[in-house]
């Protein structure tokens, strides 16, 4: 069996690149030994050029990449050996699956018995026996995506870049697809980059998750840190916070304050002065009567349900947006016009400073 390249950590360093209007401005991340880290960002933003500057295909104007202790800024893609996924699969469409899957290693003379063992270990790791003589073509997205990780992991890739891998699936392939890559990677360790712009899919497979915009990485932490306390009102908004305010840090009664809709709203925060905030939709809860603690006053403006679901705009001075479960036995009216009262826990008031990042 052939020694895999060992599993380093990977450290890009103040990396800027320009790319005739836009560019990677000032990247600096360090990423772990085995690591399974999600790159999320909106289309434009440079997850693209960022992936293929970490596999060699450009290289940086400034900035260096580490690869445990070596630097390989200047190492061309072949010396890499990083594993490159792309959301449209590209196998080489006149060679059948286990050509397409072989191709590397054929490419690198190794004998054939050894390439077959290499093809089987790879093969029953995907569970693809049965697609081997398959055109690409002639493959759905989802098994055309098994065979390309096939191809870019018989390779035994020190890092494993992904591309929007699962984007062109359908929602039932997708959630397949993650459970598999999920297991894939607790059992070989390797350390992933996967790019995506659905934020379900960082939470559930990211162990951590860099949110990048206009070619900058505005903020990484786990999952759940992006998506409970974001740093900045773009990051807020990209998640789906949607009730973001600029505001001030008032005290009142020696506790620090928001105000909403001229209602003072209890915050936690080691911030002071003007500051911005924001509130998932999730995190309110609406009723017909007054509640102890962070309540507001407001009136139903519109109820679009989705599903088991509704999304409630609500006049409280501001707009604010809350999600409703549907359901009967509500005993209250969410009819427009109606007042509600929408209790905001301190804990779900997420408070950032006021000046986005450029
Ligand atoms: N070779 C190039 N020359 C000039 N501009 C480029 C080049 N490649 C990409 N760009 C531009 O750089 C920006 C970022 O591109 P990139 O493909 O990295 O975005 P992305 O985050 O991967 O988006 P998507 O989610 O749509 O794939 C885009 O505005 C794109 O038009
Ligand atoms: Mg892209």
């Amino acid at each position: 069996m052939r020694e895999g390249l060992p599993a380093p950590s990977l450290r890009l360093s103040r990396i800027s690149k320009k790319m005739g209007e836009f560019q990677l401005r000032d990247i600096s991340l360090e990423i772990s030994t085995g690591e399974y880290f999600v790159i999320l960002g909106p289309t434009g933003a440079g997850k693209t050029i960022l992936l293929e500057v970490i596999a060699g295909m450009h290289a940086p104007d400034a900035g260096g990449i580490w690869l445990g202790e070596e630097n390989i800024t200047a190492w061309p893609p072949e010396k890499r050996c990083f594993g490159f996924v792309y959301q449209d699969y590209a196998l080489f469409p006149h060679l059948n699956a286990r050509e397409n899957i072989v191709f590397g290693l054929k490419n690198k003379k190794l004998p054939p018995g050894e390439i077959n063992r290499e093809l089987e270990a790879v093969v029953s790791l995907l569970g693809i026996d049965h697609l081997l003589r398959r055109l690409p073509h002639t493959l759905s997205g989802g098994e055309q995506q098994r065979v390309a990780l096939a191809r870019a992991l018989i390779m035994r890739p020190g890092v494993l870049l992904l591309d929007e891998p699962l984007a062109a699936l359908d929602p039932r392939t997708k959630e397949a697809l993650q459970q598999e890559l999920k297991r894939l990677h607790r059992l070989i360790g390797t350390l992933i980059i996967h790019v995506t712009h659905d934020f379900e899919e960082a939470l559930y497979l990211g162990d951590r998750v860099g949110v990048m915009m206009g070619g900058g990485l505005l903020q990484v932490g786990s999952p759940e840190e992006i998506f409970t306390r974001p740093r900045t009102a773009a990051v807020a908004r990209f998640i789906g916070a949607e009730n973001i305010y600029p505001s001030e840090i008032i005290l009142h009664g020696g506790r620090k304050c928001v105000s909403l809709g001229g209602v003072l709203l209890q915050v936690e925060t080691d911030l002071t002065g003007r500051i911005g905030f924001s509130v998932r939709p999730e995190h309110i809860l609406v009723s017909n009567l007054p509640q102890p603690g962070n309540c507001l006053p407001g009136k139903v403006l519109a109820v679009y349900p989705r599903g088991l679901l509704a999304r409630v705009i609500i006049d409280a001075g501001e707009r604010l947006v809350a999600q409703v479960v549907t359901r009967g036995d509500r005993g209250f009216s969410l009819a427009p016009g109606s007042t509600v009262y929408c209790s905001i826990p301190p804990a779900a008031i997420n408070v950032f400073p006021p000046v986005e990042k450029s």
